[in-house]
């Protein structure tokens, strides 16, 4: 059976709730600086963390699938822990565009972790999905895995991308969170289970203190998406572009100093 490759300029769409897919695009780029991209965000059902899980799967669901339709992307990566541990599967299902999903980096932080301690950061609704105990019973058995809410950091990350200050609040929450869990005061390595998060790494980073490995996908995803497009021809004939779901506001700068040149409503 003959498939016919992709067009030149059809875009890898990254999509997530918000401004988290960038820390995905931002590898991306670096990985395959050819690949034109198409970035959606669905400003609209932010935050997904605080949603059930039949509200994400029936957003992302919808969503793609108009957007599959619409924009003929290549490959869409779904650049939200939430949205990937949710609705992967259900996605994978209906379209017929490879997908690649974003989860937590359990297994890598696994790998580096000394102490056998590792902390995870996501949202409320990542940190209780059965993919995360999959994963940590495949990667981290005989390890200590603490999880901890913090959605907090979506909206930092989100108004940090707005031009705004940093919550040092909400930053010093998250990194108690963790740290004031039985074996907190042991744990060297921390997944950034939300795409979000990465965006605030300086400021985290400081938080923590010396010596803390953050781990997330960024750099695997990437990969992934530079294996499953090897050998197709790409064009960016149009400016990289987003759509959104909402208005924009002042995120339409930090979109900008991505290369999203224009920005869509969806
Ligand atoms: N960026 C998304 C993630 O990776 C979550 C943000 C949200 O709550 O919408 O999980």
């Amino acid at each position: 059976m003959s498939v016919t490759p992709p067009a030149p300029d059809a875009p890898v769409l990254l999509f997530d709730s918000g401004v988290g897919g960038l820390s995905v695009l931002a590898e991306l780029r670096r990985e395959l600086p050819a690949a034109p991209v198409l970035y959606a965000a669905d400003l609209a059902g932010l935050p997904y963390g605080s949603k059930t899980e039949a509200q994400v799967a029936a957003r992302v669901c919808g969503l793609l699938g108009r957007m599959a339709e619409r924009f003929h992307p290549r490959l869409i990566c779904i650049a939200c822990n939430t949205a990937s541990t949710i609705a992967l599967g259900m996605v994978r299902e209906v379209l017929e565009v490879p997908i690649v999903g974003t989860v937590p980096a359990i297994k890598p932080a696994a790998l580096a972790t000394r102490s056998g301690a590792i902390g995870l950061l996501g949202t409320e609704a990542t940190i209780r999905q059965a993919y995360v105990d999959r994963l940590e019973a495949e990667f981290a058995q005989g390890k200590h895995l603490l999880r901890h809410a913090a959605p907090e950091l979506v909206a930092a990350a989100e108004a940090k991308l707005r031009g705004l200050p940093v919550d040092q609040g909400a930053i010093a929450r998250a990194v108690a969170g963790l740290r004031d869990q039985p074996h907190g005061a042991e744990v060297d390595t921390v997944v950034l289970a939300c795409t979000h998060f990465p965006l605030l790494r300086d400021e985290l980073a400081a938080a923590f203190g010396p010596g803390m490995a953050l781990v997330d996908g960024a750099v695997g995803i990437a990969r992934r998406i530079a294996y499953l497009t090897e050998g197709q021809a790409m064009a960016r004939s149009i400016p990289d572009r987003a759509v959104v779901t909402a208005d924009p506001g002042p995120l339409a700068a930090a979109l900008a100093s991505y290369g999203l040149a224009t920005i869509e409503r969806f």
